[in-house]
């Protein structure tokens, strides 16, 4: 994508902008498809022709055969649909700068040197399950897919657990040390059956009896964003908001989680929210940009956004209507525009634990 080019549109005033996207996106009609994760600020959001949580986009992208897919979201969710797309289809992410902190907490090297530790005191390969939060990088979703492991999101976590233990014994579960963690508490696994991960210490800092012991393994992982999130916060608004509803995203801790009403991906958010009936007050812990969204969309109820600080996905963020057009220009131009492609040597891989995951659907 040319930069002079991108540069120029934020001179150009905000309307202007967005009246190009409408009439490009009309012009390029079923060429493209413009999928909005829930993060998405209102002026991108709104051009989406899909919108949803991570399983959501990635059943979606699964089933399109549009040639020009634009990821409204951030890196790994583009590298996800480019996996599960056919070899003729593009996808674009509209700011390639657009990451995701906690998948950056696990890489391929530190993955397969705690596999190594592992199987230096354990059979990894026969009493292990590895599975990965589908926010990490394409190369995970490749190492689960090539030790008979699985991909899993916020909306089947304990699908996913389910069918990994019925298969070993053990799962390790990364990069996301609270959603593993959440996710078996619900499912009543105690504490003694878990231990953290540490990929900076031996072992990750646990001794053999308590890695044969274990029955899940919690990569020391988190997103900056949910961590911002306290249980006190929680007990500020049920004090000034009796009868408040609080509703947590996974990736909160386990203190959130543990006082909270309800605990769900940002899809069941949404639908929590849009199933409840008359004037309720509701209290959420997620990005801000959804939260938002959600006490405009429902102004019966009162929404409240669950912490006194501003938790923003600045990633999510980097997208703007400046680099939407810009996609939707390289595509009408014949461009790559910011295509993101996986490596030959991680698709086949990352492809059979995406696979795994989307037929347990
Ligand atoms: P969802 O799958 O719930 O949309 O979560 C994705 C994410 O990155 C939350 O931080
Ligand atoms: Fe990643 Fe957190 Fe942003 Fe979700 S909110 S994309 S987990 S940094």
């Amino acid at each position: 994508m040319n930069d002079d080019i991108l540069s120029s549109l934020y001179d150009r005033p905000e309307d202007e902008l967005l009246q190009e996207i409408a009439r490009l996106k009309q012009r390029l009609g079923d060429q493209v498809l413009i999928l909005g994760h829930h993060y998405q600020r209102e002026e991108v959001i709104r051009f989406a022709d899909m919108t949803g949580d991570s399983l959501k986009l990635a059943h979606q992208a699964a089933q399109t055969a549009v040639p020009h897919i634009i990821f409204c979201g951030v890196h790994f969710m583009a590298e996800t649909a480019d996996i599960l797309t056919g070899a003729a289809q593009q996808v674009i992410l509209p700011d390639p700068a657009a990451g995701c902190s906690m998948a950056d907490m696990a890489d391929d090297a530190q993955v397969q040197h705690c596999w190594q530790q592992l199987s230096s005191v354990i059979d990894a390969e026969a009493q292990v399950t590895p599975v990965t939060y589908i926010n990490s990088t394409a190369a995970l979703k490749a190492f689960c897919g090539e030790h008979g492991g699985i991909v899993c999101t916020s909306s089947n976590a304990e699908k996913i657990l389910t069918w990994s233990w019925q298969r070993r014994e053990k799962v390790l579960f990364f990069p996301d040390q609270h959603l593993g963690e959440n996710t078996a508490m619900r499912m009543g696994i105690p504490d003694t059956e878990m231990i953290i991960w540490d990929p900076a210490l031996p072992l990750g800092g646990n001794t053999e009896q308590a890695i044969a012991r274990a029955r899940l393994i919690l990569w020391k992982g988190f997103c900056s964003v949910h961590q911002m999130f306290k249980a006190s916060h929680a007990a500020t608004m049920r004090e000034q908001h009796p009868g408040v509803r609080i509703l947590a995203h996974p990736e909160c801790s386990r203190e959130v989680c543990e006082t909270a009403d309800f605990v769900g991906s940002t899809e069941a958010i949404i639908r929590h929210v849009q199933e409840a009936d008359g004037q309720q007050v509701f209290a959420i812990a997620t990005e801000l940009n959804l939260v938002n969204r959600l006490r405009l969309q429902h102004p019966q109820h009162q929404v409240f956004f669950l912490s006194p600080m501003v938790c923003m996905c600045s990633t999510m963020f980097r997208t703007d209507p400046q680099h939407l057009l810009a996609s939707l220009q390289a595509i009408a131009n014949g461009e790559d525009g910011n295509r993101i492609i996986v490596p030959d040597a991680h698709k086949a891989a990352a492809r059979t634990s995406l696979q795994r995951m989307l037929d347990l659907a």
